[in-house]
């Protein structure tokens, strides 16, 4: 495998777990010994703002990073900030709605995650995120970024979760192990902390670990 992978969340609607996701993914990549780099690109800084929260205790850089206008620009700022912290790993949290962004985001990964919640909304919201990342395929032309669907939100033992998987298949992508609607994952964020360190061992944080592997082998296929 490469040394260094690239990873973004991509889902141009608000609230579809994209930062959650990778925030989240960084915080298991960190236990991993991994050296996540969390690239914040949304206006809004929620990634920021998490990790601010944590103070002392937050245990891995996420660095706010506008695209803006200017995407040489924002390329050379994205290289210093990669050889200065010597990362493993880059993980990109996109802003919502700015399909350009998106699509940079997607140029620059080796595998583009797409948090899918378990509503027909969401559903169509998703096709957009693919069709950008296939966009961004098509630019590349060596088959990157990977494209995963990552169910999320999903309220455990109800019909909807049991059928989003099947949902997911018409659109012949990847889709990931789930992951499940838990108060762990509000309160970690409350705490300023990936579930990781907020909630070792929990069934959260093991959602994250299975995510993580299935991340990985998708990357090395
Ligand atoms: N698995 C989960 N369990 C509980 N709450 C979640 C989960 N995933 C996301 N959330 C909550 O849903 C909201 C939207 O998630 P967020 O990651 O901010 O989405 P986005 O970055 O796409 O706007 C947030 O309040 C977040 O805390
Ligand atoms: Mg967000």
């Amino acid at each position: 495998m490469r040394t260094t992978i690239t990873i973004s969340t991509i889902n141009l609607k608000g609230g579809s777990a994209k930062t959650s996701t990778i925030f989240n993914l960084a915080g298991v990549l960190h236990e991993a010994g991994r050296r996540p780099l969390l690239i914040d690109c949304d206006a809004q800084q929620s990634a920021t703002q998490w990790a601010a929260q944590g103070g002392d205790r937050f245990p891995f850089p996420v660095i706010p990073l506008e695209i803006g206008k200017d995407v040489k620009k924002f390329k050379a700022q994205l290289d210093k900030i990669k050889t200065e912290r010597k990362s493993g790993v880059v993980l990109f949290d996109t802003p919502p709605q700015l399909k350009e962004e998106a699509l940079l985001c997607a140029l620059l990964s080796d595998i583009v995650l797409i948090p899918v919640t378990p509503s027909p909304l969401d559903i169509w919201a998703a096709e957009q995120a693919i069709k950008t990342v296939r966009e961004a395929q098509s630019v590349r032309k060596d088959k990157l970024p990977k494209i995963l669907l990552v169910p999320s939100r999903l309220v455990a033992g109800t019909v909807l979760a049991r059928e989003i998987k099947g949902s997911l298949e018409q659109f012949n992508e990847a889709v990931s192990p789930a992951i499940t609607l838990r108060v762990v994952m509000v309160e970690a964020c409350i705490a300023g902390l990936p579930v990781s360190l907020y909630a070792p061992g929990s069934p959260s944080h093991n959602e994250f670990k299975d995510l993580l592997k299935f991340v990985y082998k998708n990357v090395k296929k």
